[in-house]
């Protein structure tokens, strides 16, 4: 445990509600959300703007290094700087879900945004998702979850959240995006998606929000109470 609270790693496949039940539970606890999938986003919706060959590890990476990423609360998400420019939105365009697999699979690029990772948590009291938080970045996070759900129920979910945004994209194709996101992330050379043997795994499929998010409070609160 840090001088702030514990660290808590929340790693699962793409629309297994991490963000939405990570950000709650920091709210719960009064710690810092980190969500690691908006740092590969923003870098990726940077190189994007300039045209960048996604490829040219060298030029994403020297980009990286100049760039600056910064989270500040914000109600229902978290918001996203890059610069000082607001990317909240613009890091979930279509764009940039179907290109920041081949960015986060950058080995580079990677340890660069872990490295900030690491710096952000080092003092505890910090929620962080992704999905190699409890293997990679915090191996030694106080509380480890692994959250999955079926791809139909995760491919509904962003279906939903979709119409509320008023975009129109058929739940087939969601699903054929999910599972193309799903084997990218976890058949990647480096740091794939993959549980860390001493994660609690949660099947959210039929669970509400809320029941996941007492799951993983339970969690803590046990974790607290024995330290
Ligand atoms: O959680 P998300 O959909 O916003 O993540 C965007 C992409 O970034 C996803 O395809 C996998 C990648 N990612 C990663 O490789 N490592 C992380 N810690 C977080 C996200």
């Amino acid at each position: 445990m840090g001088k702030n609270g514990l660290q808590v790693a929340i790693d699962g496949p793409a629309s297994a509600g991490k963000s939405t039940v990570a950000k709650l539970v920091a709210k719960k606890f009064h710690y810092i959300y980190c969500d690691t999938g908006a740092m590969y986003r923003s870098i990726t919706l940077k190189a994007i703007r300039l045209g960048l060959d996604l490829n040219d590890e060298e030029a994403i990476l020297n980009l990286l290094k100049k760039t600056r990423i910064v989270f500040e609360p914000g109600d229902p998400v978290q918001k996203v700087f890059v610069d000082g420019k607001e990317v909240t939105n613009d890091i979930r365009s279509t764009e940039v879900t179907n290109n920041v697999s081949a960015v986060s699979a950058l080995g580079s690029i990677r340890s660069e945004l872990v490295k900030r990772q690491q710096f952000l948590a080092r003092d505890g009291g910090i929620v962080m998702d992704g999905r190699d938080i409890g293997t990679t970045v915090l191996p030694q996070a106080d509380v480890k979850v692994f959250l999955i759900a079926s791809v139909s129920e995760r491919a509904e979910r962003r279906y939903k959240e979709d119409q509320t945004k008023g975009i129109s994209v058929s739940l087939d194709q969601l699903k054929q995006d999910i599972e193309d996101r799903d084997y990218k992330d976890s058949h990647r050379k480096i740091s794939p998606l993959k549980k860390a043997s001493d994660a609690s795994e949660i099947d959210t499929t039929s669970m509400s929000i809320d029941d996941v998010v007492k799951a993983i409070s339970r969690l803590i609160e046990n974790k607290i109470q024995q330290l």
